[in-house]
């Protein structure tokens, strides 16, 4: 007895085939089965006129079973499906509801029609598992769809949400409720009317008569934009068939292409972030009876850019803020740039005019603390430093209800001292946000060592409400983010010294997927913030060359690009190379006695990477985080991680614990056991299976 996959035949002659397969109903063996088996009844069933595929629960077919991937695959695959519905000698209804992607649209586009409810969500989301559609969405697709609307659905995985007026093809009708009785209605008049079907595959590519010319603009504009990622080339070779090839030649090169995208370390590292993400919010330490407790206005300490993103988060989710500054010129501006920072919003589409009057609404005002007293959690995101922050949070703890929840939006100060200038310190934690805050989606929840569960849950709670993958974190010097970062600058600093250029290095880092280089983003942020941090860490390395070169741009005035130097210089908003940045460095490196030479991108992209491997090790080890997954979140959402790459820890494990330990080794005898001392985790780990896991 198959349980997820059930039908009645109705009075009117129509099997309706209900798939029950929760939560998103994807396409797992059990499914798949009892599909193939159904349609072979349904197929006998000489009563039978028509059939409908519907779901239960809150989607139809959300794709095919990710969990599946990488294990051994059990028959009837899903082209196996696919083909016995394309071929089925009676009329078959795809009734669509929430999200039909991946197998799940490739299944709808197989049936002979489709009924869809307003605001149904299709599309063909494979790239961002690293893969392309597999069973026949590549040649499909075309075939409803210009070429390119469908190459920009498949190489950008952005599914269409269908409005009640669609025209797109997409879907035969769409309409406003009971999707399945319309679908229903659908094949009862299909049968009345006795209407042809031309099965999607039978039909022509619309435009067939593209140009190489044509395919390959779009595979040079991929390379900018999906950069290293063989998924989006695929996909428009795969399109190319379509215009060229039969169909079945076309669905057999396609799932070639789609079983070696599903073998390889990309897709591994994109199903990996996906799941990462998902796991992220899990506290397996913590009772999971603890319910999070009610939070409805928020207080926000300083309205620097800092604060204006964080109220933005939480005003664009609804919740009431309420600001405190010291002078009421300070406070002013920055309310006024929230207006603006709504309006670019506007300007650029994403938010409406009312929308942005609401969000404005919703946010207050002052310079007066007691103001903050009704508030249910605060966040403070004044300047970094210890003193002005204790100060901050014992005033705080006076006007506060007993109850409100104090968080710090530091990015490395210490949260025990913050919460000793409090009488609740389990009351207090971090909610480290990335800049800009109303868009990044990263936000470390740091506990300190006396934060309570229930404040903990609380944060990570108030977190998923407004849109942030939160990542639990336990306390240490620059948290998990900052503190790799460090690791990751000082040799990016260090190869500045040995004879790289900041060209060079950004140029490798980009090159090897990294979204920014990190002399790039140093310009970006302003490089004496992270001097001014430097001269706060208590754990400094005495070493001479440890971020010199950065030192040395503050010392020369070079800031970064709000000085229209740092270690680049800016011409009309442009970054240049800069030969006084390369002549300071020399001078350095002969007074440090550092002999300056050729640097390999290779080099620098193994020591850049690995200082983050060996840290991560390191927190791993601290358990500062709880699995080693949460390390890969933070960089993929906070850092710009090639997503991939799957993460510094997945990498890792791609490359296997023995190359990890060797190159780590290999970096100990050459540069020595200071920095590159490998993690004891290593040792401990156990076997690859261990291995980060
Ligand atoms: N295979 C296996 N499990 C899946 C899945 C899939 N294709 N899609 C979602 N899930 C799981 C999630 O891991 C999650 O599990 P959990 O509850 O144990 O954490 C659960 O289903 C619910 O997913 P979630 O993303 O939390 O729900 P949502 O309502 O916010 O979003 C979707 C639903 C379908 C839009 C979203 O999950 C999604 O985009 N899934 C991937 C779809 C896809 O890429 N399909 C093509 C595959 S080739």
């Amino acid at each position: 007895m198959n349980k997820t996959i059930t039908f009645t035949i109705n009075p009117e002659s129509i099997a309706v085939i209900t798939v029950n397969n929760p939560p998103v109903n994807a396409l797992s063996h059990s499914v798949r089965e009892g599909l193939v088996n159904v349609l072979a009844e349904i197929a006998k069933n000489q009563q039978i006129k028509a059939v409908v595929i519907a779901c239960a629960g809150r989607t139809f077919i959300a794709g095919a079973d990710i969990s599946e991937f990488g294990k051994p695959q059990q028959e009837p695959l899903l082209p196996e499906v696919i083909a016995k519905l394309q071929t089925f000698p009676k009329p078959i209804v795809a009734a669509l509801h929430g999200s039909v992607l991946g197998g799940g649209f490739e299944l709808a586009l197989s049936c002979h029609f489709r009924v869809a409810i307003a605001g149904t969500k299709v599309g063909l989301p494979e790239v961002s598992l690293g893969l392309i559609p597999g069973s026949n969405g590549t040649q499909l697709l075309p075939r409803i769809v210009p070429v390119e609307q469908a190459l920009t659905m498949m190489t950008s995985g952005k599914p269409v949400a269908l409005k009640s007026d669609d025209k797109s093809g997409l879907v035969d009708e769409v309409v406003s409720d009971n999707v399945l009785q319309a679908a229903i209605n659908f094949a009862q008049r299909v049968i009345a009317e006795k209407r042809t079907v031309t099965p999607i595959p039978e039909r022509t590519v619309l435009a067939s008569n593209l140009s190489t010319d044509y395919f390959d603009g779009w595979r040079k504009k991929l390379l900018k934009r999906a950069r290293g990622q063989q998924a989006q080339q695929c996909i428009v070779t795969a399109v190319e068939n379509a215009t060229q090839l039969s169909f079945n030649e076309g669905i057999s090169k396609e799932r070639e292409m789609f079983v070696n995208c599903r073998e390889s370390a990309q897709s591994r590292a994109m199903r990996h972030a996906f799941f990462a993400e998902k796991k992220a919010s899990l506290l397996p330490d913590i009772d999971k009876s603890i319910e999070p407790e009610k939070i409805i206005r928020i207080g926000v300490i300083g309205a620097g850019t800092m604060g204006q993103g964080i109220a933005m988060c939480f005003a664009s989710a609804d919740f009431s803020v309420h600001m405190l500054e010291m002078t009421e010129a300070s406070l002013q501006t920055g309310l006024q740039a929230i207006a603006d920072r709504y309006q670019q919003s506007v300007s650029r589409g994403r938010l409406s005019t009312e929308q942005r009057q609401t969000n404005i609404s919703l946010i207050t005002g002052s310079c007066s603390y007691p103001d903050l007293s009704d508030c249910d959690l605060v966040i403070e995101a004044a300047f970094e430093s210890m003193a002005v922050k204790e100060e901050i949070f014992s005033q705080l703890d006076q006007i506060c209800k007993p109850d409100a929840i104090l968080a710090s939006n530091t990015s490395y100060l210490d949260i025990n001292r913050i919460a000793a200038a409090t009488q609740r310190p389990e009351k207090v934690l971090g909610m480290h946000f990335f800049s800009p805050a109303n868009i990044m989606k990263l936000l470390e929840v740091v506990k300190a060592d006396q934060t309570s569960d229930q404040t903990l849950v609380t944060a990570m709670a108030v977190g998923k409400n407004i849109g942030k993958i939160s990542v639990a974190v336990g306390h240490c010097y620059g948290f998990v983010g900052n503190r790799m970062y460090a690791c990751y600058g000082r040799e990016a600093n260090m190869l500045l010294l040995e004879g790289a250029t900041p060209e060079q290095i950004d140029h490798a880092m980009e090159s090897w997927g990294m979204a920014m280089g990190p002399l790039a983003v140093n310009d970006m942020s302003g490089i004496d913030i992270a001097y001014k941090a430097r001269r706060e860490n208590p754990n400094l390395p005495d070493d001479p060359r440890y971020f010199r070169a950065a030192d040395l741009m503050v010392e020369n005035g070079r800031l970064g690009r709000k000085t229209s130097a740092g270690f680049y210089k800016y011409v009309d908003g442009k970054s240049l190379n800069d030969p006084d940045v390369e002549d300071i460095l020399t001078r350095e490196s002969v007074r440090l006695n550092i002999i300056q030479r050729a640097i390999s991108n290779t080099e620098i992209q193994n020591r850049l990477i690995f200082a983050l491997i060996n840290e991560g090790a390191r927190i791993l080890e601290e358990g500062v985080v709880n699995k080693a997954s949460d390390i890969d979140v933070i960089w993929l959402n906070g850092y710009g991680f090639p997503r991939f790459r799957g993460g510094p820890m997945q990498y890792a494990k791609e490359l296997g614990l023995g190359k990890v330990k060797q190159t780590l080794q290999g970096f100990e005898e050459t540069m020595g056991a200071k920095y590159w001392k490998p993690a004891e985790y290593f040792l401990t780990c156990g076997t690859e299976k261990d291995f980060f896991n």
